[in-house]
C-alpha cells in the first residue's frame, strides 16, 4: 500500500509548485485576458433602435419607391456607384446589427429573442444581397418582408407599434 501513497504524495508536490508557478507575483486589479471579448452594451436596446438600426432600415426603405402620373411609372432608385455603396453601408449596419441584439447583457432572453435577432439579420442580409446584385426591383420587394422582421420583435418585446398607435 506504500507505492500509491508515495505517488500521491508526488502528485501534490508537483500540484502545489505549478500552483505557486502560476500564483501573481502581487495581488492586483483583475485585468481580463487578452482573449476575452469585453462588449460595451451601455446604449440601451432603445439607443440601438434610435440611433443605429432605425435610421439604417429608413435610408434601405426611403431607397425605392414608385411615383405614378399621367406620363406613366417612375422609379425613384438608386443610380450611382455611390448611391449603391451608401446603401451597402446601411444594410451592413443592419445586418450587423442583429449580433448586437444577440449580445450578453442585451438579449432579453435565449429562445423567442434570438430567432427574432436571427430573423432579421437574415432579412437584413438578403437587402444586403439585392443592394451587391443592385437588383431594385428585389430591394423593393424585401422592405416589406424587413419591416415585418422589426414588427414581429416588438409584438413581442416591446408593443412599439400598438404603443405609438395608441398615443
Ligand atoms: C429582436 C427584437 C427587435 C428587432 C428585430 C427590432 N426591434 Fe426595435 N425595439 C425592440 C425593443 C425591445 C424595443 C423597445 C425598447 C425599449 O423601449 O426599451 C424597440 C424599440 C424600437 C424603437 C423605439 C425606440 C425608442 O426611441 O424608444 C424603434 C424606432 C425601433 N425599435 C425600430 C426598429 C426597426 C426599424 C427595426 C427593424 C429594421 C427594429 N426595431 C427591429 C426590439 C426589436
Amino acid at each position: 500500500m506504500n507505492t500509491p501513497k508515495f505517488g500521491l504524495t508526488l502528485l501534490s508536490v508537483w500540484v502545489l509548485s505549478l500552483n505557486m508557478a502560476c500564483a501573481p507575483k502581487e495581488q492586483s486589479t483583475p485585468v481580463p485576458s487578452k482573449s476575452a471579448a469585453v462588449f460595451d452594451t451601455q446604449q440601451s436596446i432603445a439607443e440601438l433602435m434610435q440611433w443605429v438600426i432605425d435610421p439604417a432600415a429608413d435610408t434601405l426603405w426611403d431607397s425605392v419607391s414608385w411615383v405614378s402620373n399621367e406620363k406613366g411609372t417612375k422609379a425613384n432608385a438608386p443610380k450611382s456607384e455611390e448611391d449603391w455603396k451608401a446603401l451597402k453601408v446601411q444594410a451592413s449596419i443592419l445586418v450587423e446589427s442583429a449580433n448586437l441584439l444577440m449580445l450578453e447583457g442585451r438579449a432579453k432572453d435565449q429562445d423567442v429573442w434570438m430567432q427574432q435577432a436571427r430573423n432579421f439579420g437574415l432579412e437584413a442580409r438578403k437587402n444586403l444581397k439585392a443592394i451587391e446584385e443592385k437588383n431594385v426591383d428585389k430591394l423593393f420587394e424585401l422592405g416589406g418582408d424587413l419591416d415585418h422582421a422589426c414588427e414581429s420583435c416588438h409584438l413581442k418585446y416591446a408593443n412599439y407599434k400598438t404603443e405609438t398607435a395608441a398615443k
